[in-house]
């Protein structure tokens, strides 16, 4: 088994009930790097040499977080924009991360019926949650099946309970739902001019 890097992106993860018992159900697990951001964030921003040399270190990257506004917590999108650059993540000579497995972990407020089609907002989680998905595609990686509990002011402790352990499972051996092409092709990743199979994307 490979080693697992969760990023935890929770503004006040001392307040949280969700995001903390997921957390603990892999605090003592030893291929496991626990890496709460808001803890490690400087006036906002980020080591970047450090964070990218954390996430090489590992083979599944898994975001976990609270939904707010439809969207990740913004210092995610921020460790993002840091972390991720061209040359690294994507574009020429950015293969940091192609063939690693990553996925996203997501509690909300709402209940689940009002993430369905037919439900209060139209659209289910895994609509919702396409820029992450697409995120793999871009930088060649497996893209894990999503992993949420919803409607969690009304989760009861023993359900919690579950929901912690099957995270555990879920961030330790779930199979990807998506698997990213080995192959050097625009569907795995960008093609810029000047790399090889540029000629692919330019025509
Ligand atoms: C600023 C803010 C925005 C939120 N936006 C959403 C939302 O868009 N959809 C939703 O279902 N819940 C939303 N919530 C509820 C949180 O997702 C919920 O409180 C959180 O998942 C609970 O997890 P925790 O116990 O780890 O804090 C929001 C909460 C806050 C504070």
């Amino acid at each position: 088994m490979g080693k697992s890097l969760v990023i935890i992106a929770h503004p006040a993860l001392s307040k949280s009930r969700i995001n903390a018992a997921w957390a603990d159900s892999l605090r003592n697990e030893p291929r496991v790097t626990l890496h709460d951001i808001h803890a490690c964030a400087r006036d906002g921003s980020f080591d970047i040499a450090a964070e990218q040399k954390l996430v090489e270190a590992h083979d599944r990257i898994v975001f976990q977080f609270p939904l707010y506004w439809y969207s990740c917590p913004p210092l995610l999108s921020t460790w993002l924009m840091e972390v991720w650059q061209r040359g690294w993540a994507y574009g020429p000579g950015g293969r940091a991360l192609r063939l690693k497995t990553f996925g996203i972990a997501i509690s909300t407020g709402s209940n689940g019926d009002d993430y369905r089609p037919d439900g209060r907002y139209h659209h289910n989680l895994e609509e919702i949650t396409t820029p992450f998905e697409l995120l793999a595609r871009h930088t060649g990686m497996h893209y894990l099946p999503l992993f949420s509990l919803t409607g969690v002011r009304e989760v009861t402790d023993a359900a919690l309970a579950r929901s912690a352990a099957a995270y555990r499972a879920h961030v330790l051996s779930a199979d990807p739902a998506i698997i990213a092409s080995g192959a050097d092709d625009n569907r795995a990743r960008t093609v810029y001019p000047g790399d090889p199979g540029a000629h692919i994307a330019s025509g």
